[in-house]
């Protein structure tokens, strides 16, 4: 199936109350395991690549790798670029066939953070392609917070609607507690959401898709195998299963998992490797591996975001 935009596929999990995953690829192989759970469990999916993992597959790998993925499935898959810096790796992923861009200006102030935007937007709308911005520090509870402002450093409701209005994006990140990285938290704090921002922002903005972004869970097991494969990742903690099914209920169309993938996929690979010392064949490693990342996307589909059979 030809790939999609996020336009259509968000608004349908806004109308159907339910979230699309946006899992991180760093290579092919995380890529067909992605897309491998979408199409076992019929769900729509989008595969998102940083700025960093589109420099390191390089563009035209991804291009013709996409080319494969619209060959060989029949679900709505979307080739989105996660935290696009500047116009031009924006701009550089809609000429390679992305469908769907984010621009992430929000370290710059208000206006900066438009104007960037929406050169974006113009860019890739001429072409097709579908833009999601963001507005907000995603950042952790240990960050500093303003006690006066109920909103510190999340996304302003008023902020928001203005943002949308100026720019024209399709889709926006909000941040409202979640942070990127697999330590979110710190030891001993209670991962906490601002969920009565998120009913806010809703109201405010009832026609636009919003974006949760740091949201991998550092699933036990998953932190379990790693480390006990040489890993060392000791106080990771991330958004609880619950906290992001109350999320996509409440109006969270998009959920971005990245420090999941990459911990899964590589705690496999730590156990293959160092189980098979003898052996050194790709499959004895990478099979493994893959198949992890496929369940687990699996698993984070059906029992929080609801996207299965929505294909
Ligand atoms: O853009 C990518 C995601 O926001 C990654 O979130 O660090 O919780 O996996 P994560
Ligand atoms: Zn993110």
């Amino acid at each position: 199936m030809k790939l999609v935009t996020t336009k259509d596929m968000l608004l349908k999990a806004k109308e159907g109350k339910y979230a699309v995953g946006a899992f991180n690829i760093d290579n092919v192989d995380v890529m067909q395991a992605v897309a491998k759970a979408a199409e076992q469990i019929k769900s729509p999916i989008i595969i998102a690549v940083s700025e960093t993992a589109l420099k390191f597959m390089h563009p035209a790998y991804i291009r013709h790798v996409a080319h494969a993925l619209e060959e060989e499935t029949t679900v709505p898959i979307a080739l989105h670029l996660d935290h696009g810096k500047t116009p031009e790796v924006c701009k550089l992923a809609v000429d390679n066939g992305f469908t769907s861009v984010m621009i992430d200006a929000s370290a710059y102030e208000f206006d900066k953070n438009v104007e960037l935007t929406k050169e974006v937007v113009d860019y890739a709308h001429a072409r097709g392609v579908t833009v999601e911005g963001e507005l907000g520090a995603i950042a952790g509870i240990e960050d500093n917070v303003i006690a006066e402002d109920k909103y510190c450093s999340f996304t302003h409701p008023q902020e928001a609607v203005e943002f949308v209005k100026r720019t024209g994006v399709d889709s926006l990140a909000i941040a409202i507690g979640t942070a990127h990285g697999a330590y979110k938290f710190k030891p001993g704090q209670v991962p906490q959401l601002r969920f009565d921002i998120l009913d806010e922002i809703k109201e405010a903005l009832p026609n636009i898709p919003l974006v949760l972004h740091g949201a991998s869970s550092v699933p036990h097991d998953r932190l379990e195998t790693f480390n006990k494969y040489g890993g060392n990742m000791p106080e990771a903690i991330g958004i609880p299963e619950d906290m992001l099914y109350e999320a996509a209920k409440r109006g969270i169309c998009k959920i971005n998992v990245g420090s999941d993938v990459r911990i899964c996929y590589f705690g496999e690979l730590r156990k293959a490797l160092i189980e098979n010392p003898t052996k050194f064949n790709g499959p004895t490693f990478l099979v493994p591996a893959k198949e992890a990342v496929t369940q687990m996307v699996i698993e984070r589909i059906t029992q929080v975001m609801g996207s299965q059979n929505k294909a």
